[in-house]
């Protein structure tokens, strides 16, 4: 039997290169090789209290971008985690053994705490319970994820673990970061800090569903400086991180011509930003295309929905119910 993979997607802002390259292409491999889950957690996003009238076009326009994108429905189980609602019971389960110490001590949960302390709800505070829950209701093994998800990976292992100990039964795999190697690369932002976020500010990022003109427009106000003074200088991290996402859209040999115009300080800004912007554009365009298509195919979208939350359900109430037998619910 096929090893299970599963992650989940936070519907917040749209798809851009740096989720592209860092996750997507990784999920699109994944399911080729893996029992895969890929679900949209719309539970988690009611942390942050989303209006009624967003939280759906939110979770649709999040599922078209990971289509265009590339997952395929036929091979990985792609789901909304509202359509699952046993997670609500095994986490309610979780929770039973979860000590508000250790949720305490959580670093996302403290920076939260720091950064919206009029809304520490307890939500937040058993966000790592909810992804343990999402992690073991389908008995997962590998979970690929970045950096930043770590220690909530850690307390889905730590829950695992306990529920094993406290009845005295092998039932969970203790599921573990997916280990891509040296597979794993940084799309940096074109703010010259850095990453690519949707968080980092206005014209960090490019979007999948980004316009020509819109792309070009952010292209040539990235962060640059007043050029080379000396032959073969090393590159600043501005200039190193265009470079950096020229190496990832444009063909190597355009790199290599503005690495030696560099080198030999005839290089131009502004040469290798329309460069840059037009190698994006060729990059973005069919995904653009194609999200604009399945956002207007209703039809599509809801067959994919309904056969996500089939395949979910099937195997989240199998461990649900025995899940209960374990705990030692028994029906009259
Ligand atoms: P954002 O930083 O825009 O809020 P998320 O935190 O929602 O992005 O990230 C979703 C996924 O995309 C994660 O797996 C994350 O590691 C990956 N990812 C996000 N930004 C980048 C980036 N600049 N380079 C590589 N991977 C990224
Ligand atoms: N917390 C993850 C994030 O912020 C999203 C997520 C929710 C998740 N449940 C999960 C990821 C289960 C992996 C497994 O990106």
């Amino acid at each position: 039997m096929k090893e299970i993979v599963l992650s989940g997607i936070r519907p917040t802002g749209n798809l851009h290169l740096g989720n592209y390259y860092g996750a997507v292409q990784n999920f699109i491999k994944l399911q080729d090789n893996y029992n895969c889950y890929f679900f949209i957690a719309d539970y988690h996003s009611l942390t942050t209290h989303p209006h009624p009238d967003d939280l759906h076009g939110r979770v649709k326009q999040i599922l078209v971008e990971y289509l265009a994108a590339g997952l395929d429905p036929e091979k990985a189980t792609l789901y909304i985690q509202s359509d699952v609602p046993e997670v609500v019971e095994l986490y309610l389960f979780l929770n039973m053994n979860a000590y508000i110490g250790e949720l305490e001590r959580v670093t996302t949960f403290k920076e939260k705490v720091r950064k919206q302390p009029d809304n520490v709800n307890a939500g937040l505070l058993t966000y790592p319970t909810l992804m343990a829950a999402d992690i073991l209701i389908h008995k997962s093994n590998y979970i690929p994820v970045g950096k930043d998800q770590e220690q909530n990976l850690e307390k889905a292992r730590d829950f695992a673990e306990r529920f094993n100990r406290i009845y005295g039964i092998d039932y969970f795999p203790v599921p573990q970061a997916f280990n891509f190697g040296n597979d794993l690369i940084k799309v940096p932002g074109l703010d010259g800090s850095g990453k690519m976020g949707k968080s980092e500010g206005e014209g960090n990022a490019i979007f999948l569903c980004e316009d020509d003109k819109s792309i070009r427009k952010k292209v040539m106000r990235a962060v640059t400086d007043s050029g080379p003074t000396e032959p073969n200088q090393t590159k600043p991290e501005a200039i190193q991180n265009l470079f950096n996402l020229m190496k990832i859209v444009s063909k190597p040999e355009t790199v290599q011509f503005f690495d030696e115009a560099y080198n030999n300080m005839s290089i131009r800004y502004g040469d290798m930003k329309k460069q840059l912007a037009e190698d994006i554009i060729q990059m973005v365009t069919p995904f653009r295309e194609r999200i604009n298509e399945l956002a207007n195919n209703d039809e599509y979208i809801k067959k994919v929905a309904r056969m996500g939350a089939e395949k979910a359900h099937e195997s989240a109430s199998k461990t649900i119910k025995e899940v209960r037998e374990i705990i030692g619910f028994r029906s009259f």
